[in-house]
């Protein structure tokens, strides 16, 4: 469907970028943004798309999945094809997935693996975090490698997953450090390990083996707990650190209250915090109770998600992925005896941009272009992708969704285009559509039909010291480096008392 050199004119549409809203026509050639502007006029031939009355907004950039990650036991089901195709039938044009490697292994050698393994299937753009599982000499040295040689700017560190993945404070001091000395930026999952330890076996003493006992073990507390800890030691260090998966009220609140004393900090709310919460543990059902089961676990406070998403409104959270990392109901079911032994995570990647719009345009606790800021732009800012990606404008990359604010779809397992058998946001209607997807300049999904082969996406590098992130941080080190009072050397006699 694609007209001959590429070229699409997109027409008579509201372009809206995180700043601004302009009725615009965008003009795609050669995979790039060719021209925006009113009326634009185009010699030869480009295929036109009409989108009067339509949003034409930056393709969403998803900060968090794990596509066909091997985890506790098992594989998940979407893989990079399924998952990103998936994705641009939602609207977002651009993954950033988890390289973990496991403890006491190579990461470049897990780099490679996973691009060998997502290269040839990603229909859309993508780029890599690493995980740190565990701390060394070679650790620190390939860090700086995939910084320097593989496009790699952000490692994720385990507070979380004792004897798997977990770092000591001074294993996540010496993890910060090096990635302030390489500029990339820190991320952590913010969860108290030992103490859910000693609460998983707390809640099987009591007779508590259900999906409940999952959030049971770990209140709110555990994870905001962590998210201080980790905010105290990338300060020590002047890192800036970006909080993955932000769940609850108490840990958004940490957050918050670090930003507004100056910290350079990011808090990453979800699609399933954002859009369900975690009273479904208590479900009678329990492959309805499981289904839900991810780490940190969703809340049962039912004000969790609003709040969270009043926080995106207003900056004290800046960004939002999924943590799509999916089961099928058989696999949760390797936990049906015990809460501990159910594969953690939940689905998003597809549904994400429509959720955000109901929960917080349609909600009218946002604008369009708070919504394109934190589905897009602060992702791409933070990550350094700006503004080649998150942006509409003249040499951006052409990722884009034709949006059609007005129209409703409901979200369920027997529609969607992933591979997991069911939907933690089954049955939710939601305002905001995507209409048309474009990645690379290309029309992959239209009017419900997908139109991609995989392989169409690309790995996108990404350069450390993102000035977004660093400039600061560098700031403060030029700055208030602290310094020691000169003084006359210390004498003796001086101090002497004389004898009287
Ligand atoms: O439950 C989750 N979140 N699964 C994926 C692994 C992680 O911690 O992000
Ligand atoms: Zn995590
Ligand atoms: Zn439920
Ligand atoms: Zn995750």
């Amino acid at each position: 469907p694609v007209a001959p050199g590429g070229r699409i004119l997109i027409k008579g549409g509201k372009v809206v970028n995180e700043d601004c809203s302009e009725m615009s026509d965008v003009l795609v050639e050669d995979g790039k943004i060719a021209a925006v502007g009113a009326d634009l006029q185009v010699a030869g031939e480009a295929r036109v798309i009409e989108a009067a009355g339509k949003l034409v907004l930056p393709g969403g950039i998803d900060t968090h999945t794990h596509m066909e990650l091997a985890f506790m036991g098992t594989t998940a089901v979407d893989d990079f094809h399924v998952g990103t195709k998936a994705a641009l039938a939602g609207g977002t044009t651009m993954i950033l997935d988890f390289v973990i490697p496991q403890k006491g292994t190579s990461l470049l050698e897990a780099y490679e693996t996973w691009r060998n393994t997502a290269d040839p299937k990603v229909c859309c753009d993508y780029s890599l975090h690493v995980a740190v599982t565990w701390w060394g000499d070679k650790v620190k040295k390939e860090m700086q490698t995939l910084v320097q040689e593989k496009g790699v700017n952000s490692f994720k560190m385990f507070m979380a997953y004792k004897d798997i993945f977990m770092l000591q404070d001074h294993e996540l001091y010496a993890a910060f450090s090096q990635c302030k000395d390489i500029g990339a930026i820190a991320q952590v999952h913010a969860e108290n390990g030992d103490l859910i330890a000693e609460g998983v076996k707390k809640m099987l003493s009591l007779g508590i083996t259900g999906p409940e006992g999952h959030e049971l073990c770990r209140p709110e507390d555990v994870e905001a707990e962590a998210t201080q800890r980790a905010i105290t030691i990338a300060h020590a260090v002047n890192c800036p650190l970006y909080v993955v998966h932000v769940m609850s009220k108490s840990a958004a609140k940490v957050v918050a209250g670090a930003r507004r004393s100056g910290r350079v900090v990011f808090g990453e709310p979800i699609a399933a915090g954002l859009g369900t919460d975690g009273t479904h543990y208590w479900h009678k059902d329990w492959a309805h109770a499981a289904g839900f089961v991810m780490g940190p676990p969703l809340r049962p406070d039912p004000s969790t998600p609003g709040y969270l998403m009043d926080l995106l409104a207003n900056d004290d959270l800046s960004v939002t992925g999924t943590d799509n990392c999916t089961f099928s109901v058989c696999q949760k079911a390797l936990g049906k005896e015990d809460f501990t032994k159910i594969p953690n995570g939940v689905n998003g990647v597809e549904d994400r941009m429509s959720v955000i719009w109901e929960k917080g345009v349609h909600s009218a606790k946002m604008d369009e272009n708070r919504f394109v800021a934190i589905t897009s732009s602060n992702a791409a800012k933070i990550f350094n992708l700006y503004p080649q990606k998150g942006r509409i404008a003249k040499g951006s990359d052409a990722d884009l969704v034709i949006w059609d604010p007005q129209a409703t779809r409901t979200i369920s397992a027997k529609t969607h285009h992933q591979a997991v058998d069911y939907n933690i946001f089954e049955g939710m209607v939601c305002h905001g559509v995507p209409v048309v997807t474009i990645s690379r300049g290309n029309v992959v999904y239209e009017h419900g039909n997908l139109l991609v082969e995989p392989g169409h996406g690309r790995f996108i590098p990404r350069k450390p010291f993102c000035e977004f992130v660093y400039k600061r941080v560098h700031q403060r080190d030029q700055v208030a480096k602290p310094c020691a009072v000169k003084r006359m050397p210390y004498s003796v006699i001086k101090y002497t008392k004389e004898p009287q």
